[in-house]
């Protein structure tokens, strides 16, 4: 994988289409594991842009279809990437990232000491107002089904592609929520960290 920088000088960064890694599903699936060990090297472009596709991108521009089933097709989970440079949104249907806040949050995203050196760290939030005609107690259940789906798609890219990565339940979610400027309406669900695999884990 070529190694374009992380260039993140805008407030709306485009990422490039991400190409597939050769690995097989069977061999990803054989490979995925957690990992709380990162080296500290940074991202490519590519791998920051193929990790969000995977996540929760479009794979299916033709009906906006998303690499993530959703429940009643709500897609109601945002994803903020939380990198050194700043946090930004990640606009699926663009492929592109738009700027939240230019600070390093990564500590913020979570209660180990791992998630602040962690290259990437996504975060999963349910915006609750995409969710319709639900009881609350099912709401919050469907939000964490959802956001689960999400982060396997993460597990499996970064098995593919060689990289580590844990998802995270462990927040202070009211800390985080208000490091990201959520409303009200949108609850963090999960947190994933993402990097190049470290010597231990
Ligand atoms: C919903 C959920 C929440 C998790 N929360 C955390 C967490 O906060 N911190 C952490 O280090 N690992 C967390 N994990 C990772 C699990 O500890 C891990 O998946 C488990 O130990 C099995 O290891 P494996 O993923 O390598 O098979 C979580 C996993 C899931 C599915």
């Amino acid at each position: 994988m070529s190694a374009l920088p992380l260039n993140l000088d805008s407030d709306v960064v485009s990422l490039p289409m991400p190409r597939l890694q050769p690995a097989t599903l069977e061999e990803a699936l054989q490979r995925r594991c957690s990992t709380r060990t990162f080296l500290p090297d940074p991202l490519s472009l590519e791998e920051v842009s193929g990790v969000l596709w995977a996540a929760f991108g479009v794979n299916r521009p033709e009906t906006g279809g998303r690499t993530a089933p959703s429940a009643r097709g709500w897609q109601e989970m945002l994803v903020y990437a939380v990198l050194p440079e700043g946090t930004w949104r990640y606009d699926a249907h663009a492929h592109r990232l738009e700027l939240v806040k230019a600070e390093d949050l990564r500590a913020a995203t979570g209660l180990q000491d791992y998630v602040g050196s962690a290259p990437l760290n996504l975060v999963y939030v349910a915006d609750f107002e995409r969710m319709h005609d639900v009881r609350d107690e099912d709401r919050v259940f469907l939000a964490g089904v959802d956001s689960g789906c999400i982060a396997e798609n993460v597990y499996l890219y970064c098995a593919g592609a060689g990289l580590a990565t844990v998802v995270r339940a462990l927040i202070d979610r009211r800390h985080l929520a208000q490091a990201l400027n959520l409303k009200p309406t949108q609850r963090i669900a999960l947190a994933q960290s993402i990097g190049r695999i470290g010597l231990i884990h």
